[in-house]
């Protein structure tokens, strides 16, 4: 059983670990661990009857793997997927797919982050697929991320913004980051970009420090030829972070209306 505590505010939960003999070393706890620990302690809140958004990523297959172990053990739910990858591991794991583009509404999406501020403010799309991941994460009632703590960071921008493109607007559209200050570069090189599932590609744009991630996401979402963005600012309900195998769950406050 894990044990669920509030700290200030927060909730922390422990999950069991193998505890060493006296006197042994501890037994480390590996980053994957982490990203596994906070994969299983977002699938707790799975409940039967819901339609999930299953994410892409290291992270998200470990959701969706666990997800999996429930479906076999009975859990009645369905799904989406962000990506071709994840489907095929979700179909291989036997969870019940939907189409995308029957979907209007997800009940609970869970999904990777590449860096993830203390707003729950995030930048994904490390692995590509940050198109289908903004729709399902802004259809979802509820979008919890998940992340190892290497992925928390005091300011976005330290990794690099991937920003999805028709192939016919590249020169345009990388021109216009440039002037928005960023360092764009196609994903693949200019010789062999890599295609996403939808046959796009992509600029990874390096801003430095974003200090003002709203009025980028505005600028960028502005650009003719952008189709997508991994810039997630409003989206994430929670965070599930594990670091040392140590599980922490952060809730986005909610909006009192003024
Ligand atoms: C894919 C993503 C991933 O969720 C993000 O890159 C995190 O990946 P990982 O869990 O492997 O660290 O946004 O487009």
């Amino acid at each position: 059983m894990a044990c669920l505590c509030r700290m200030a505010g927060r909730h922390v939960t422990r999950f069991p670990c193998p505890r060493p003999r006296a006197g042994a070393s501890p037994i480390p706890v590996s980053q994957d661990d982490d990203k596994r620990a906070a994969a299983l302690a977002a699938v707790a809140e799975v409940r039967d009857g819901m339609l999930l958004g299953l994410g892409t990523g290291s992270t998200a297959a470990h959701a969706i793997a666990a997800i999996g172990r429930r479906v076999a053990e009975g859990l009645r739910i369905e799904a989406v997927v962000t990506s071709l990858a994840s489907e095929a591991q979700a179909r291989t794991a036997g969870i019940p797919l939907r189409p995308l583009e029957t979907v209007a509404t997800v009940d609970l999406a869970i999904d990777g982050v590449d860096e993830i501020d203390s707003a729950l403010r995030a930048i994904k799309g490390a692995g590509g697929a940050m198109l289908r991941e903004k729709i399902v994460a802004t259809a979802a009632r509820r979008m919890i991320a998940i992340a190892d703590g290497s992925k928390r960071v005091a300011q976005l921008g330290a990794a690099r913004l991937p920003v999805e493109i028709l192939p016919l607007a590249r020169a345009f559209v990388a021109d216009a980051l440039t002037r928005l200050g960023g360092r764009p570069a196609i994903r693949g090189g200019e010789d062999a970009p890599v295609r996403t599932d939808q046959g796009n590609i992509i600029l990874d744009c390096h801003f430095g420090p974003i200090g003002d991630p709203a009025t980028l996401a505005a600028c960028l979402s502005a650009i003719p030829g952008v189709l997508g963005h991994g810039l997630f600012l409003s989206e994430i309900d929670a965070l599930y972070v594990a670091e040392g195998g140590l599980v922490e769950r952060i809730e986005r406050p909610a909006v009192t209306p003024a």
